[in-house]
């Protein structure tokens, strides 16, 4: 079987390194005996370099965000191949945080593609805002698929994670995550979306994550037969104790 993924995705946090390196650690040791689930780590990019240094085979870094260009006159960005070099592996892209912040598809389309360019692995977040009775969030969201991913030829399509993060299930508790009903209608829904872009072999091999109030009681019954191959963890990543019962869960 394969092997389950986990992103970790710990925001703005921790404050300090001493902090980071000792939540590192931690994730590693929650991992120790499970070969079935693999765990990518996406601390803050200060907190990368230093990390990097630290990492073995059993977890992957990740950045949880990128700048399109190689190098230059761009103040304050970061680009694939600075992250790269520290060993970063993987890079979340589009996360809702940062399109709230005004990053739009046409964007997020440019990172996808410096950071596959760079031989990094991109988790493109995706997701409605609210879902309505009509359906027209499964429109939004195919529009967002589609312009998220405009460029990738059809051969980069298997080294791109989706994260589906629906915003009004991301930052609460297990009760207000997607039901595994609905999870799986949206799996299905998503790769019919990518096949039209890449052709429905390619759209069969894209991993597809689900993020939003991952916790320990509801991370086994999102995973089974909804079709997602791992989660995508916020507030839950923080906290060992959950992090470990999650781990224990699926694997
Ligand atoms: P959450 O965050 O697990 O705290 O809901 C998920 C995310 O925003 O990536």
């Amino acid at each position: 079987m394969a092997r389950k993924l986990l992103v970790l995705n710990w925001k703005m946090n921790p404050e300090t390194l001493r902090e980071a390196q000792a939540l590192f650690l931690g994730a590693r040791r929650a991992l120790r005996g499970t070969s079935s689930v693999g765990l990518v780590v996406c601390p803050p990019t200060v907190f990368l370099s230093s990390l990097g240094k630290g990492r073995d085979g059993d977890v992957v870094l990740g950045a949880q965000d990128v700048f399109w260009e190689i190098e230059g006159a761009h103040t304050g960005s970061i680009s694939p191949y600075m992250l790269r070099d520290v060993g970063v592996r993987s890079v979340i892209v589009g996360h809702s945080e940062r399109r709230a912040l005004g990053e739009s598809d046409a964007t997020v389309s440019r990172k996808v593609r410096a950071t596959l360019a760079a031989k990094l692995i991109p988790i493109v977040c995706v997701g409605e805002h609210v879902r309505d009775e009509k359906g027209d969030y499964l429109g939004f969201l195919a529009h967002q698929i589609t312009e998220s991913l405009k460029g990738v030829g059809r051969t980069n399509a298997k080294n791109i994670i989706i994260a589906y993060e629906p915003l009004w299930a991301i930052g609460k508790t297990y009760q207000a995550a997607v039901d595994p009903h609905s999870l799986h209608e949206i799996t299905l829904f998503i790769r019919k979306i990518l096949a039209k872009s890449f052709g429905r072999s390619a759209a069969m091999q894209v991993k597809i994550l689900y993020g939003g109030s991952v916790e320990p009681e509801n991370a086994e019954p999102l995973l089974h037969g909804t079709g997602v191959a791992g989660f995508l963890v916020g507030h839950a990543s923080l906290d060992m104790q959950k992090l470990k019962a999650i781990i224990r869960s699926i694997a």
